[in-house]
């Protein structure tokens, strides 16, 4: 009998069906209450002995395994003959679109690979800052009206933990952490207290250049921006510089390239002025390297900073910025075609 049951067991687990009538069938033949199982069950009864413990073990393995098949064949069968009903075959399946990547991950590294080429290394920071690394080891003293320059976002109630409002904190963990001189690009997202518009979001990405070394001049700033617009823009682009304030530069500016339209002759996208307004930089304030220990006598540097959908926006022409974020299919093709 142990036989015949370790036989039943192995054509149970290995059986399969092509339909729901075949399944049933072989529950018919199991599982009914004149199937082998039941039948096995009766003559169970008559054992004795030493041979019982271990034959109702098995029994019992044997029911478990021919419900679970019936379990397994019905859920595999269920709907198959109305779902194969009207159905052609032998018709191609929809092809599966591949992905891209995202407008502003192909901006960003664009960006990112020409600062490679001037020797500036990729360094990356926290999204949760404290109030050190965003503002006051970045010279914003505490109640300076700069700080109101960008809408905070604070986490819960404490006012020193928050979401970094520009890559600029990560540049102060590179001067903590890293050895002079430094060349680094920190590229990141970034969060502003903002209501959402065409124009602004509370999310969006930005990448900021940083250079610390003997003798750095503003030539050398003023030398990177040139070639940093002719490699991003075309090599007909023009910079100009105009002075403008942030707290961690002095002097400071603010760069735009000659229109990428009109090429400076005036349209409605630079509003008749020829020019577009790309990125702030300026020569590190001595304040900020003595703030992050680096010998102001010594050492000297300059800073640049983007918005990376603004970019994206002027150089394809894009007029709502919402247009990132919501992740349109349509938009996202049409784009990553374009570039
Ligand atoms: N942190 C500035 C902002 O978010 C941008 C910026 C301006 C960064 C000048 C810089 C810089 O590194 O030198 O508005």
């Amino acid at each position: 009998m142990l036989k015949k049951i370790r036989q039943l067991l192995s054509e149970i687990t290995a059986f399969s069906a092509q339909s729901a009538e075949e399944a049933e069938q072989f529950r018919i033949r199991h599982l009914s209450k004149k199937g082998t199982i039941a039948l096995l069950f009766e003559e169970f009864k008559q054992v004795s002995g030493e041979q019982k413990r271990e034959m109702g073990q098995l029994l019992n393995e044997l029911k478990i395994a021919a419900l679970a098949k019936v379990n397994e064949l019905k859920e595999a069968l269920s709907g198959q003959d109305e779902r194969l009903e009207g159905l052609d075959l032998f018709l191609p399946g929809d092809p599966l679109k591949t992905g891209s990547r995202h407008p502003i991950t192909i901006v960003k590294n664009e960006i990112l690979s020409i600062f490679d080429r001037l020797g500036f290394v990729v360094s990356e920071g926290p999204e949760i800052e404290d109030d050190w690394h965003n503002f006051s080891a970045l010279n914003f003293p505490q109640e300076h009206p700069a700080r109101d320059m960008q809408d905070t976002f604070f986490i819960g109630k404490n006012p020193d933990i928050l979401l970094h409002t520009h890559t600029s904190s990560v540049q102060v963990r590179d001067m903590e952490t890293h050895e002079l001189p430094l060349r680094l690009v920190t590229p990141g997202r970034v969060f502003r207290n903002e209501a959402i518009s065409a124009r602004a979001h509370c999310i969006f990405h930005q990448v900021e250049a940083l250079y610390i070394d003997e003798q750095v001049s503003f030539a050398d700033l003023k030398q990177t921006l040139t070639y940093f617009a002719k490699e991003l823009f075309g090599t007909e682009t023009r910079i100009r510089l105009r002075p403008s304030y942030f707290p961690f530069t002095e002097p400071s500016a603010e760069m735009d390239v000659s229109c990428t339209l009109c090429h400076g002759k005036g349209c409605n996208v630079c509003k008749g002025t020829g020019w577009l307004e790309i990125l702030g930089c300026g020569m590190v304030d001595p304040n900020v390297l003595e703030l992050n220990g680096i010998d102001k006598e010594k050492y000297s540097g300059f800073a640049l900073g983007m918005g990376v959908e603004r970019i994206a926006m002027l150089k394809y022409g894009i007029r709502d910025l919402r247009l990132f974020f919501e992740n349109d299919i349509r938009f996202l093709e049409q784009l990553s075609a374009a570039i």
